[in-house]
């Protein structure tokens, strides 16, 4: 089917389903309140589907009330769960899904989650006419369309907290430390973080390792009188990737790099100001376009105002880290 910014008779619409797919991030329980109130005062019936399309295919569904998502703009996680589904990559899983649904009397959804999220949601709209809108909600911030996806805030200032907290002993041991944030395919937790931080160097899953420059870095700090270092590296395909940079950093400089793997607790955690109020905004704007007859669209963020793209431009193209950052991390850093 044709990607472009489709459109359906909301007038059909007397229901709507939400879920929270893929890893949970802060913000999600805001989003969740935000769709939850938005439609109820617009008289819609709302229904929470558990733990992602697990929940479609399994038919975990709860009605949704104004009071049952109370005090929750607070919470981590997802009062809904979330999760990945493999099932949900096969046809045959999706047209279950979508029988569920169906006899549910759900009408349209709302998908916070990243890319793997939408592709499954671009699937219900393309095969099955489910009218649905994307809320990007993942701590990897790697959605294209959208300066921020929610929770990568709140991740950055975690992940920031402990850099701090790291450099206090790197300070007083003079030591070398590799801390390793998350961010699968994309570097955008450890640029934020590293620059914020006052890292010397950054590496992304997007670059191989630079060895060369990352000795230069070293041998230069050395020569000032740096007794201590902070690098920041992004977990790539699989955590621990950093052992393999402290081992490279042992054999060419002869110096011990302390690892520091942060993992999980960047998923967790009160949301920041910044993810309350992002999905907040773009929760309530989910359901609006629903009213509006728009779907197949995720809202996203550009300076203070929300947008519209078209999901399969957001799962087509590429979300680049700045280059640029990285460069002003070894500037600042000197
Ligand atoms: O997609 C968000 C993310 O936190 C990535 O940064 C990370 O690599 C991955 O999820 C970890 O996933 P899981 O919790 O399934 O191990």
């Amino acid at each position: 089917m044709a990607s472009q910014m489709a459109s359906f008779n909301p007038k059909n619409v007397k229901s709507i389903g939400v879920y929270a797919s893929g890893g949970d991030a802060p913000g999600m329980n805001a989003g969740i309140r935000a769709v939850v109130r938005t439609a109820i005062q617009r008289n819609l019936r709302v229904v929470g589907i558990i733990q992602g399309y697990t929940g479609f295919l399994k038919k975990e569904f709860v009605e949704m009330e104004l009071r049952s998502v109370a005090n929750i703009i607070q919470r981590g996680g997802s009062i809904l769960k979330a999760g990945r589904c493999m099932e949900f990559l096969k046809p045959e899983f999706r047209q279950t899904a979508v029988d569920s649904l169906r006899s549910a009397g759900i009408d349209a959804l709302v998908c916070i989650g990243g890319d793997g999220s939408f592709t499954g949601a671009q699937a219900l709209w393309q095969e099955h006419q489910i009218p649905i809108v994307g809320i990007p909600g993942t701590i990897d911030n790697d959605i294209y369309g959208t300066e921020l996806t929610i929770g990568f805030d709140t991740a950055v200032n975690t992940a920031l907290d402990a850099i701090d907290r790291i450099r206090d002993t790197a300070a007083s041991h003079d030591r070398l430390f590799i801390i390793e944030v998350m961010g699968r395919d994309s570097g955008f937790i450890a640029v934020a973080a590293g620059v914020a931080g006052g890292a010397e160097d950054i590496f992304i899953p997007e670059h191989p390792f630079d060895m060369e420059s990352t000795v230069e870095v070293i041998k230069r700090g050395i020569g000032r009188g740096k007794m201590s270092s902070i690098f920041v590296a992004a977990e790539g395909p699989k955590p621990g990737r950093s052992y393999e940079l402290a081992n490279m950093i042992h054999k060419k400089c002869g110096l011990e790099a302390k690892v520091c793997i942060l993992g999980h607790i960047q998923r967790g955690g009160a949301p920041t100001a910044t993810d309350r109020l992002l999905a907040s905004r773009m929760g309530s704007a989910a359901v609006e376009q629903i009213l509006k007859g728009q779907c197949n669209i995720m809202v996203g963020i550009k300076g203070e105002d929300l947008t519209y793209v078209d999901l399969s431009e957001c799962l087509k193209k590429k979300k680049h880290v700045n280059q640029g950052l990285i460069d002003l991390a070894k500037i600042l850093s000197n």
